[in-house]
């Protein structure tokens, strides 16, 4: 039978890590196999598209740049990883995936939403998953939630995260079906309550 694929979204700090590794344990825990990944990255390619998103250096990358990026990335993890591992009947639970690029690139970089999505899912047919957790919470709390300077994408600022979650959540009203919105700014095991319960419906 074929694994269910789980993906965990939301803007920096929202704890997808966080969360992606307690929900990948918890399957584990209960007997399934399980793969988690990340993104971008997560390929012997993808790990180097990834270091050309986020090297800090590149400030003057557009929104377009970004897009087929992350998207080249992408295609490369789904072919490699993600779809060989669901046939083999693994879990897959992925830390961003291309609603990421629909809400970064697409609402808040202005290449468009509905873009994004046509292409993610009408050319390149990339796999869908079965359950979409977005982890919800204002910026400013996530932001207090970091150290250090941040990324390229991190240094953006908050009115720029702020778009980022505004398109996210007009994703999920889109997606309804398959989004489950869950509010990130409590402490991590309600959260986690709340992300089990929506992956249990799927399993
Ligand atoms: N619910 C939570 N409450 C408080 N701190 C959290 C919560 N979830 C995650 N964190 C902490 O916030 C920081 C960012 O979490 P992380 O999982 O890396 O987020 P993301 O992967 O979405 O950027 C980490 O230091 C993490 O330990
Ligand atoms: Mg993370």
């Amino acid at each position: 039978m074929r694994g269910r694929f789980i993906v965990v979204e939301g803007i920096d700090g929202s704890g997808k890590s966080t969360l992606a590794a307690r929900l990948a344990e918890d399957l584990a825990l209960r007997g399934r196999r399980v793969l988690r990944t990340r993104e971008p990255g997560g390929t012997r390619i993808g790990e180097r598209v990834r270091g050309l998103l986020l090297n800090a250096d590149h400030s003057e990358m557009v929104p377009l740049t970004e897009f087929f990026l992350f998207m080249a990335s992408r295609a490369q993890l789904v072919e490699q990883v993600i779809r060989p591992a669901l046939r083999r009947g693994m879990d897959v639970v992925c830390d961003r995936y291309y609603y990421s690029t629909a809400a970064y690139q697409g609402a808040a970089g202005g290449v468009g939403i509905p873009g994004v999505l046509h292409i993610a899912e009408k050319v390149a047919r990339f796999e869908r998953p079965d359950v979409v957790a977005l982890l919800d919470l204002p910026p400013a709390t996530a932001r207090a939630r970091r150290s250090g300077p941040g990324d390229r994408v991190e240094r953006k600022g908050l009115v720029y995260q702020k778009r980022v979650r505004q398109g996210f959540l007009s994703i999920a009203r889109r997606e309804r079906r398959r989004f489950r919105v869950i509010d990130a700014a409590r402490p991590v095991e309600e959260v986690f309550r709340d992300l089990r319960k929506a992956v249990d419906r799927a399993l």
